[in-house]
């Protein structure tokens, strides 16, 4: 197949043993790999036989990890998602190493909390950079190749993108735009398409670092704190994926368990 020249169609090597994703070796572009939940789907979506390119702006602590893999089974491209030309150009690398690109993981987000008569508008610019325009750079620059092979393209949106809360207004309505953009993928190209939105609840990553307000930050981190591992979000995205050809979970809310 021209689309998988030179790679197996299933990756049939020790080093995955029992670990083998029961998909084929999918071809992923994710930003936000740097860290949290992107850094460890990253380690799964690797580890599973899965070839990726990860992108965020440093992406320095990965670099080592990544290079341990062989043939080029996970590549980096230090890019910021709000701009558009390096998010082509990381697609463009993919189409050029893999010959294509099976799913698009648009992770990387902030979320900066204030309520909204601080007005801090270069906060609120910054959530909306990243978080809906970095999102569209990202889909934008994988849709022909997704479409082309009947892909994937899996979001991660938040509680917030169902629900507002206060001090979070701006982040509510970019997480809103992520939902509402998933449907409209999802309504278009049905037959070419799966598309899966994960909505989180809190996940204990260094997301709360970004707000500068202390006395939110602080009184937030406890909730944060206590809330899932990454790697339930990874586990998540992993399902998505290998429910390939099975069913589609268009939406998935996760919450930490508090038991
Ligand atoms: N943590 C939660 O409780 C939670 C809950 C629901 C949803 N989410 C969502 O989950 C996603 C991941 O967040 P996280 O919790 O893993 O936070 P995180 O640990 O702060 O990671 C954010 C990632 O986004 C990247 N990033 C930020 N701005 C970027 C830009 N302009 N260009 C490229 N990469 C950029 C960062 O990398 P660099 O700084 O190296 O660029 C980092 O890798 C976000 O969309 C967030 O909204 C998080």
């Amino acid at each position: 197949m021209a689309s998988n020249q030179g790679v197996p169609l299933f990756i049939d090597d020790k080093r995955f043993g029992a670990y083998l994703s029961p998909v084929k070796s999918q071809r992923i572009f994710l930003t936000g790999a740097s860290s949290g939940i992107g850094a460890a789907t990253a380690r799964l979506l690797a580890q599973k036989g899965h070839r990726l390119i990860l992108i965020s702006r440093d992406l320095s602590a990965m670099k080592t990890w990544a290079e341990s893999f062989e043939n080029n089974q996970v590549l980096v491209h230090e890019g910021d998602t709000t701009d558009a030309e390096s998010m082509r150009l990381a697609a463009q690398e993919m189409m050029d190493r893999w010959g294509g690109i099976d799913v698009c993981i648009p992770n990387a987000g902030v979320g900066v909390f204030s309520p909204l008569s601080e007005a801090k508008l270069s906060d609120w610019h910054r959530m909306v950079d990243v978080n809906i325009k970095g999102v569209l750079n990202s889909i934008h620059a994988c849709l022909d190749a997704l479409l082309e092979n009947k892909g994937q393209v899996i979001q991660i949106g938040s509680v917030a993108a169902r629900s507002v809360f206060p001090n979070s207004g701006v982040y509510c309505a970019t997480k809103h735009a992520v939902l509402a953009l998933s449907e409209s993928l999802r309504i278009e190209f049905r037959d070419r398409l799966a598309v899966t939105t994960i909505n989180p609840g809190a996940v204990n990553t260094a997301f709360i670092d970004q707000t500068t307000n202390t006395e939110l930050r602080e009184s937030y981190r406890p909730t944060f704190d206590q809330g899932m591992a990454p790697d339930f979000i990874a586990d998540a995205i992993l399902l998505a994926i290998e429910s390939k050809g099975r069913g589609i979970f268009s939406e998935m809310t996760v919450r930490p368990d508090l038991r």
